[in-house]
């Protein structure tokens, strides 16, 4: 699939269903105002995502492309990132709380690194994913990055290999649609469409 029509095919989508609902005001957590390389890193890490997505020795005796997506429920980025203006069940959205919609990504930042940092890799394919989500949380966030993680190097018995294969890719799936959102968002930030 193209990378242009991947990033405003299914994050217009995401953007105009959901709704916002959270209001409060989390405490800030950011290193300064979005800048244009915090979009570069988005990008970056949307690209990586997408070619990760590729690598069929992640998901040997799955097809990734025929799963389901499964999305980081700890937070409600799409919601709360939604831009002002936004049309949702007929009543416009006033208000666009920056802060919170950073704390947000942060945390699907953080529990996407600690994720992904804990899976077998042999063949390096997530590598390049770790390295411009560890990139992009160290330049523009400001909580730390998790310690070093141990690779779980047990034997695993065959069925809960696929199993954690099969996690892996809906996983990996609900990374790239959250990336797409971010990329959407932090694009609108920088803009300052949302001061106006
Ligand atoms: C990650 O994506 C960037 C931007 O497209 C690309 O330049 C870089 O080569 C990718 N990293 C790897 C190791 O594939
Ligand atoms: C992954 O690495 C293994 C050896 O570690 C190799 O046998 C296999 O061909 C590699 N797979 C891919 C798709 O590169
Ligand atoms: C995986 O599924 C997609 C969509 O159904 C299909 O187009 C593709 O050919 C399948 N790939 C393999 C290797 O079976």
């Amino acid at each position: 699939m193209p990378l242009i029509q991947l990033y405003f095919t299914p994050a217009l989508l995401l953007l105009v269903l959901t709704c916002p609902q959270v209001s409060q005001s989390m405490p800030v957590m950011v290193k300064g105002p979005v800048t244009d390389s915090w979009v570069f890193y988005a990008q970056i890490l949307l690209h990586n995502i997408t070619d990760a997505l590729t690598k069929d020795n992640l998901f040997s005796g799955i097809n990734c492309s025929q799963q389901s997506v499964k999305l980081n429920m700890e937070t409600v980025t799409p919601s709360v990132c939604t831009p002002k203006g936004t049309t949702c069940s007929g009543i416009a959205k006033t208000e666009f709380d920056q802060n919170l919609c950073l704390t947000h990504i942060e945390k699907d930042l953080h529990h996407y690194y600690t994720f992904l940092a804990a899976q077998p890799d042999p063949n390096g394919s997530l590598a390049p994913t770790l390295s411009s989500l560890r990139e992009f949380i160290e330049n523009s966030f400001t909580l730390p990055l998790p310690g070093q993680l141990a690779e779980t190097t047990e034997e695993v018995p065959p069925e809960s290999q696929y199993n954690k294969r099969l996690n892996l890719c809906k996983v990996l799936k609900g990374f790239q649609l959250r990336s797409i959102t971010i990329n959407r968002v932090l694009s609108y930030m920088k803009s300052g469409e949302h001061t106006k």
